[in-house]
Protein backbone atom coordinates (compact mmCIF):
# COMPACT_ATOMS: atom_id res chain seq x y z
CA UNK A 1 0.00 0.00 0.00
CA UNK A 2 1.53 3.00 -0.75
CA UNK A 3 2.36 5.78 1.57
CA UNK A 4 -0.09 9.00 1.79
CA UNK A 5 1.73 11.93 1.36
CA UNK A 6 1.21 16.19 1.49
CA UNK A 7 4.13 18.07 0.86
CA UNK A 8 4.26 21.37 1.65
CA UNK A 9 6.92 23.35 -0.47
CA UNK A 10 8.53 26.72 -1.13
CA UNK A 11 9.89 26.00 -4.76
CA UNK A 12 13.10 26.03 -5.11
CA UNK A 13 15.46 23.80 -6.58
CA UNK A 14 16.36 21.27 -3.72
CA UNK A 15 12.08 21.42 -3.10
CA UNK A 16 11.45 20.75 -7.24
CA UNK A 17 14.13 17.80 -6.54
CA UNK A 18 11.94 16.20 -4.11
CA UNK A 19 8.55 16.92 -5.69
CA UNK A 20 10.16 15.34 -8.51
CA UNK A 21 11.76 11.98 -6.92
CA UNK A 22 8.23 11.37 -4.97
CA UNK A 23 6.05 12.18 -7.57
CA UNK A 24 7.73 9.53 -9.68
CA UNK A 25 8.54 7.05 -6.42
CA UNK A 26 5.65 4.08 -6.15
CA UNK A 27 6.07 3.89 -2.76
CA UNK A 28 4.22 7.03 -2.46
CA UNK A 29 0.99 8.58 -2.80
CA UNK A 30 1.43 12.29 -3.05
CA UNK A 31 -2.14 13.02 -2.75
CA UNK A 32 -1.24 16.89 -2.24
CA UNK A 33 1.50 19.58 -2.78
CA UNK A 34 0.85 23.03 -1.37
CA UNK A 35 2.52 25.78 -1.73
CA UNK A 36 4.15 28.53 0.85
CA UNK A 37 6.64 31.40 0.72
CA UNK A 38 9.83 31.21 1.59
CA UNK A 39 12.39 30.35 -0.70
CA UNK A 40 10.59 32.52 -3.26
CA UNK A 41 7.28 34.74 -2.70
CA UNK A 42 3.90 33.16 -2.14
CA UNK A 43 2.45 33.71 -5.26
CA UNK A 44 6.02 32.56 -7.24
CA UNK A 45 5.83 29.03 -4.77
CA UNK A 46 2.09 28.86 -5.61
CA UNK A 47 2.70 29.21 -9.69
CA UNK A 48 6.36 27.00 -9.12
CA UNK A 49 4.43 24.19 -7.83
CA UNK A 50 1.81 23.82 -10.78
CA UNK A 51 4.72 24.97 -13.41
CA UNK A 52 7.07 21.28 -11.44
CA UNK A 53 3.26 19.70 -11.76
CA UNK A 54 2.89 20.71 -15.04
CA UNK A 55 6.44 20.08 -16.81
CA UNK A 56 6.19 16.14 -15.09
CA UNK A 57 2.82 15.45 -15.65
CA UNK A 58 2.96 12.55 -12.88
CA UNK A 59 1.21 9.19 -13.23
CA UNK A 60 -1.31 10.85 -11.05
CA UNK A 61 -1.84 14.37 -10.19
CA UNK A 62 -1.66 15.77 -7.01
CA UNK A 63 -4.19 18.32 -5.56
CA UNK A 64 -2.51 21.64 -5.20
CA UNK A 65 -2.62 24.28 -2.35
CA UNK A 66 -1.85 27.92 -3.11
CA UNK A 67 0.36 30.07 -0.59
CA UNK A 68 -0.26 33.30 1.50
CA UNK A 69 2.28 35.19 2.90
CA UNK A 70 2.98 34.93 6.66
CA UNK A 71 0.85 37.21 9.01
CA UNK A 72 4.60 39.06 9.63
CA UNK A 73 5.10 38.89 6.35
CA UNK A 74 8.49 37.32 4.50
CA UNK A 75 11.57 38.15 6.12
CA UNK A 76 13.66 37.30 3.50
CA UNK A 77 14.41 34.56 0.31
CA UNK A 78 16.42 32.59 -1.25
CA UNK A 79 16.50 33.93 -5.16
CA UNK A 80 19.72 34.73 -5.42
CA UNK A 81 20.72 30.65 -4.77
CA UNK A 82 17.77 29.11 -6.49
CA UNK A 83 17.15 32.07 -9.08
CA UNK A 84 14.69 34.78 -10.00
CA UNK A 85 12.11 32.34 -10.62
CA UNK A 86 13.00 29.98 -7.70
CA UNK A 87 13.23 27.12 -10.55
CA UNK A 88 16.86 28.10 -11.56
CA UNK A 89 15.88 30.65 -14.30
CA UNK A 90 13.88 27.76 -16.20
CA UNK A 91 11.40 30.49 -17.08
CA UNK A 92 8.44 27.43 -17.42
CA UNK A 93 5.25 28.11 -18.93
CA UNK A 94 2.18 27.67 -16.55
CA UNK A 95 -1.29 27.51 -17.45
CA UNK A 96 -3.21 29.97 -15.95
CA UNK A 97 -3.94 28.80 -11.79
CA UNK A 98 -7.04 27.45 -11.81
CA UNK A 99 -9.27 26.18 -8.72
CA UNK A 100 -7.04 27.73 -6.45
CA UNK A 101 -7.39 26.37 -2.83
CA UNK A 102 -5.59 28.04 0.30
CA UNK A 103 -3.11 25.07 1.19
CA UNK A 104 -4.55 25.13 4.96
CA UNK A 105 -7.75 23.98 3.48
CA UNK A 106 -6.04 21.53 1.40
CA UNK A 107 -4.06 20.08 4.13
CA UNK A 108 -7.38 19.88 6.46
CA UNK A 109 -9.33 18.37 3.95
CA UNK A 110 -6.59 15.73 2.73
CA UNK A 111 -5.80 14.53 6.32
CA UNK A 112 -9.11 14.59 7.46
CA UNK A 113 -10.11 12.18 4.77
CA UNK A 114 -7.93 9.75 5.69
CA UNK A 115 -7.09 10.21 9.63
CA UNK A 116 -3.55 8.76 10.72
CA UNK A 117 -3.01 7.61 7.38
CA UNK A 118 -1.28 10.61 5.78
CA UNK A 119 2.59 11.84 6.24
CA UNK A 120 3.20 15.57 6.05
CA UNK A 121 6.36 16.47 4.60
CA UNK A 122 7.26 20.08 5.30
CA UNK A 123 9.84 21.80 2.82
CA UNK A 124 9.61 25.00 3.81
CA UNK A 125 8.70 27.51 6.42
CA UNK A 126 5.43 25.92 9.01
CA UNK A 127 2.82 28.83 7.86
CA UNK A 128 0.96 26.56 6.47
CA UNK A 129 0.89 23.93 8.82
CA UNK A 130 0.39 26.12 11.78
CA UNK A 131 -2.55 27.57 9.55
CA UNK A 132 -4.09 24.35 9.46
CA UNK A 133 -3.37 23.06 13.20
CA UNK A 134 -5.32 26.57 13.86
CA UNK A 135 -8.11 25.90 11.45
CA UNK A 136 -9.25 22.79 12.49
CA UNK A 137 -7.57 22.29 16.07
CA UNK A 138 -8.78 18.64 15.78
CA UNK A 139 -6.39 17.95 13.10
CA UNK A 140 -2.81 17.66 15.23
CA UNK A 141 -3.41 14.23 16.33
CA UNK A 142 -4.86 13.39 13.03
CA UNK A 143 -1.72 13.25 11.24
CA UNK A 144 0.36 10.54 10.86
CA UNK A 145 3.85 11.90 11.14
CA UNK A 146 4.98 15.35 10.13
CA UNK A 147 8.49 14.96 8.93
CA UNK A 148 10.40 19.06 8.86
CA UNK A 149 13.12 20.02 7.15
CA UNK A 150 14.36 22.62 9.36
CA UNK A 151 16.34 23.89 12.48
CA UNK A 152 20.15 23.45 13.54
CA UNK A 153 20.95 21.67 16.90
CA UNK A 154 24.94 22.83 16.56
CA UNK A 155 25.02 23.75 13.12
CA UNK A 156 25.23 27.24 12.57
CA UNK A 157 22.22 28.65 10.42
CA UNK A 158 22.32 29.11 6.89
CA UNK A 159 20.19 32.54 6.23
CA UNK A 160 21.85 33.93 9.91
CA UNK A 161 24.35 32.51 12.39
CA UNK A 162 21.75 31.65 14.37
CA UNK A 163 19.12 30.81 12.13
CA UNK A 164 18.17 28.12 9.55
CA UNK A 165 16.03 29.23 6.09
CA UNK A 166 12.66 27.84 6.84
CA UNK A 167 12.44 28.29 10.94
CA UNK A 168 13.18 32.04 10.25
CA UNK A 169 10.72 32.73 7.94
CA UNK A 170 8.48 32.15 10.17
CA UNK A 171 9.23 31.47 13.82
CA UNK A 172 5.82 31.98 15.56
CA UNK A 173 4.38 29.51 12.97
CA UNK A 174 7.28 27.45 13.29
CA UNK A 175 6.91 27.54 17.59
CA UNK A 176 3.08 26.56 16.86
CA UNK A 177 4.19 23.49 15.45
CA UNK A 178 6.82 22.38 17.83
CA UNK A 179 4.62 22.59 20.30
CA UNK A 180 1.50 21.09 18.86
CA UNK A 181 0.68 17.28 19.77
CA UNK A 182 1.39 16.30 16.34
CA UNK A 183 3.86 13.12 16.05
CA UNK A 184 6.95 14.99 14.54
CA UNK A 185 10.11 14.36 13.31
CA UNK A 186 12.21 17.23 12.47
CA UNK A 187 15.19 16.69 10.07
CA UNK A 188 17.97 19.62 11.19
CA UNK A 189 21.10 21.03 8.96
CA UNK A 190 23.86 19.26 11.34
CA UNK A 191 22.23 16.63 9.09
CA UNK A 192 21.19 17.67 5.74
CA UNK A 193 24.64 19.25 5.92
CA UNK A 194 26.21 15.62 5.89
CA UNK A 195 25.02 14.84 2.68
CA UNK A 196 27.04 16.89 -0.08
CA UNK A 197 26.22 16.51 -4.05
CA UNK A 198 28.93 16.47 -6.60
CA UNK A 199 29.08 16.54 -10.32
CA UNK A 200 28.15 13.16 -10.69
CA UNK A 201 24.18 13.92 -9.83
CA UNK A 202 24.34 16.16 -13.18
CA UNK A 203 26.38 13.26 -15.27
CA UNK A 204 23.76 10.67 -13.46
CA UNK A 205 20.63 12.69 -14.76
CA UNK A 206 18.32 10.79 -16.52
CA UNK A 207 18.23 11.29 -20.19
CA UNK A 208 16.30 14.44 -21.77
CA UNK A 209 13.82 12.41 -23.54
CA UNK A 210 12.14 11.76 -20.43
CA UNK A 211 9.73 14.21 -18.35
CA UNK A 212 11.85 13.88 -14.99
CA UNK A 213 14.97 14.09 -16.97
CA UNK A 214 14.07 17.44 -19.00
CA UNK A 215 12.65 19.14 -15.80
CA UNK A 216 15.79 18.34 -13.75
CA UNK A 217 18.39 19.23 -16.73
CA UNK A 218 16.49 22.68 -16.81
CA UNK A 219 16.44 23.23 -13.13
CA UNK A 220 19.39 21.54 -11.02
CA UNK A 221 22.46 23.62 -12.62
CA UNK A 222 21.86 26.57 -11.53
CA UNK A 223 22.30 24.72 -8.18
CA UNK A 224 25.75 24.19 -8.70
CA UNK A 225 26.70 27.20 -10.57
CA UNK A 226 25.16 29.46 -7.59
CA UNK A 227 26.90 27.94 -4.85
CA UNK A 228 30.32 27.87 -6.86
CA UNK A 229 29.60 31.83 -7.34
CA UNK A 230 27.89 32.57 -4.12
CA UNK A 231 29.58 30.17 -1.82
CA UNK A 232 33.11 28.74 -3.86
CA UNK A 233 31.53 25.48 -3.06
CA UNK A 234 31.98 22.09 -6.12
CA UNK A 235 28.81 20.73 -3.95
CA UNK A 236 25.05 21.37 -3.43
CA UNK A 237 23.23 20.26 -0.37
CA UNK A 238 19.92 19.11 -1.65
CA UNK A 239 18.47 19.81 1.98
CA UNK A 240 14.90 18.65 1.13
CA UNK A 241 15.81 15.75 -0.64
CA UNK A 242 17.47 14.16 2.42
CA UNK A 243 13.98 15.00 4.19
CA UNK A 244 11.98 13.43 1.42
CA UNK A 245 14.45 9.86 2.68
CA UNK A 246 13.54 10.71 5.76
CA UNK A 247 9.72 9.43 4.68
CA UNK A 248 10.99 6.81 2.86
CA UNK A 249 13.88 5.21 4.07
CA UNK A 250 13.84 6.16 7.74
CA UNK A 251 15.97 3.33 8.84
CA UNK A 252 19.20 5.16 7.01
CA UNK A 253 18.85 7.75 9.95
CA UNK A 254 19.68 8.18 13.70
CA UNK A 255 16.62 9.75 15.70
CA UNK A 256 16.31 10.65 19.35
CA UNK A 257 13.07 12.20 21.75
CA UNK A 258 13.95 15.77 22.76
CA UNK A 259 12.46 19.02 23.63
CA UNK A 260 12.82 21.84 21.39
CA UNK A 261 11.30 25.40 21.09
CA UNK A 262 11.94 28.47 18.28
CA UNK A 263 13.16 31.73 19.13
CA UNK A 264 11.03 34.69 18.30
CA UNK A 265 11.68 37.35 19.47
CA UNK A 266 15.94 37.99 19.66
CA UNK A 267 16.84 40.70 17.36
CA UNK A 268 20.07 38.07 17.06
CA UNK A 269 18.69 35.25 17.10
CA UNK A 270 15.23 34.97 15.78
CA UNK A 271 14.26 31.76 14.13
CA UNK A 272 16.84 30.06 16.46
CA UNK A 273 15.68 26.49 17.36
CA UNK A 274 16.59 25.89 20.77
CA UNK A 275 16.62 21.62 22.46
CA UNK A 276 16.87 20.66 26.27
CA UNK A 277 20.25 18.84 25.79
CA UNK A 278 20.94 19.45 29.73
CA UNK A 279 21.91 15.88 31.42
CA UNK A 280 18.74 16.02 33.53
CA UNK A 281 16.19 17.77 30.66
CA UNK A 282 13.67 19.44 32.37
CA UNK A 283 11.46 20.41 29.43
CA UNK A 284 8.98 18.03 27.96
CA UNK A 285 10.38 16.15 24.81
CA UNK A 286 7.94 17.27 22.03
CA UNK A 287 9.45 15.53 18.61
CA UNK A 288 12.23 12.86 17.13
CA UNK A 289 15.34 14.45 15.81
CA UNK A 290 17.56 12.72 13.14
CA UNK A 291 20.99 13.14 15.01
CA UNK A 292 23.05 11.22 12.10
CA UNK A 293 22.53 9.56 8.77
CA UNK A 294 24.01 7.47 5.88
CA UNK A 295 25.33 10.03 3.41
CA UNK A 296 26.08 7.12 1.32
CA UNK A 297 23.60 5.32 1.31
CA UNK A 298 21.15 8.55 0.87
CA UNK A 299 23.30 9.63 -2.12
CA UNK A 300 22.72 6.26 -3.55
CA UNK A 301 18.76 6.49 -2.86
CA UNK A 302 18.95 9.56 -4.77
CA UNK A 303 20.39 8.13 -7.43
CA UNK A 304 18.23 5.40 -7.90
CA UNK A 305 15.18 7.42 -7.50
CA UNK A 306 16.35 9.58 -10.05
CA UNK A 307 16.99 6.79 -12.35
CA UNK A 308 12.97 5.97 -11.70
CA UNK A 309 11.98 9.12 -12.45
CA UNK A 310 13.64 8.76 -16.13
CA UNK A 311 11.69 5.81 -16.73
CA UNK A 312 8.46 7.53 -18.09
O1 LIG B 1 17.59 25.65 5.07
C1 LIG B 1 17.26 24.87 3.95
C2 LIG B 1 15.81 24.99 3.63
O2 LIG B 1 15.49 26.35 3.27
C3 LIG B 1 15.40 24.16 2.39
O3 LIG B 1 14.08 23.73 2.54
C4 LIG B 1 15.50 25.14 1.27
O4 LIG B 1 14.65 24.81 0.17
C5 LIG B 1 14.99 26.39 1.93
O5 LIG B 1 13.56 26.32 1.94
CA1 LIG C 1 12.44 24.28 0.79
Amino acid sequence: MARKLIIDTDPGIDDAVALTLALFDPKLDVVAVTAVGGNVPPEMASRNVQAIIEQLDPPRWPRTGSASAPDAGLPADARHIHGADGLGNAKFEVAELIHRHPAEKVICDEVRAAPDEVTILALGPLTNIARAFQRDPGLESQVGRLVIMGGAVTAPGNVTPAAEFNIYCDPVSARSVFKSRTTKTLIPLDVTNQVPLTYDLLDNLPPETSRGGAFLRRVLPHAFRSHRQLFGQEEIFLHDVVALVAVTHPELFETCEIAGDVETQGELTAGATLFDRRPRPEWRANMEIATAVDSAAVVDYIMRAMKRAGQV
